[in-house]
């Protein structure tokens, strides 16, 4: 089943999302953004007031979750049968999410949904731990960073859109903190996988970055 996963791991704003869509349809892949699947569990956890601190109901909800992503164009996501798609980003789910990913029983949770997507179709994933821990023999893997400027620029650009104080010095500190969160976590570090291609895109366009990707996926096929 792993051969024919290719896994883009990497930080915040690092295009992993656009990139991940694009190169999946290229190759005719379903594109799973495994983000998507902490974030709806948030969603859950939001509407029925858990505490994040009481681990057993967090996992419970990841244990109950029910995911499909329907694949017509930009992927939706179903969670226990509701699209939640447009409320993945809403931002009291941004702000919780880092501290229910670092959960241990919540990452084993989603491991299971995260196999069960993949269902032996031909998968782009992007996360965090795709290409070291949930399928660390993947043939094709990347590594997709840009330097943290880059990626507060783009994030202050999504965000200064809904709100007009926002400013990019804030947005900075903002990411190099959820960097710094990420990677020093107990549970899945962010790192490069084994074997992956790393690609900084801080002066790539998405297209440029999927041409990147799909001249290392000839190289190695
Ligand atoms: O990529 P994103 O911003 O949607 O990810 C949301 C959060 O989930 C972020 O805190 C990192 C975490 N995450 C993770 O720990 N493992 C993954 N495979 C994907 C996301």
């Amino acid at each position: 089943m792993e051969t024919d996963v290719i896994t883009i791991d990497g930080p915040t704003s690092s295009g992993k999302n656009s990139v991940g869509f694009l190169l999946a349809q290229k190759l005719g892949y379903q594109y799973i953004d495994s983000g998507s699947i902490y974030r709806a569990g948030c969603i859950f956890i939001l509407r029925n007031n858990i505490s994040p601190e009481d681990l057993e109901k967090v996992v419970e909800v990841f244990k109950n979750l029910k995911i499909e992503v329907k694949q017509n164009g930009m992927p939706r996501f179903l969670a226990n049968g509701e699209d939640v798609t447009d409320h993945l980003h809403d931002p009291e789910v941004t702000a919780l999410v880092p501290q229910v990913a670092a959960i241990g029983g919540v990452r084993e949770a989603t491991k299971v949904i995260q196999y069960q997507l993949v269902n032996s179709n031909k998968t782009v994933m992007t996360g965090r731990d795709i290409g070291t821990e949930i399928f660390p023999a993947a043939k094709h893997k990347f590594f997709l960073t840009a330097s943290v400027e880059v990626r507060a620029q783009r994030r202050f650009k999504q965000l200064v859109e809904k709100d007009s104080t926002v400013t990019y010095e804030k947005v900075l500190e903002a990411m190099k903190e959820r960097d710094r969160k990420d990677e020093t976590r107990e549970v899945s570090p962010l790192r490069v996988p084994e074997g992956a291609e790393v690609i900084d895109n801080s002066n790539l366009t998405v297209e440029q970055t999927v041409e990147e990707m799909l001249k290392q996926i000839q190289l190695s096929s």
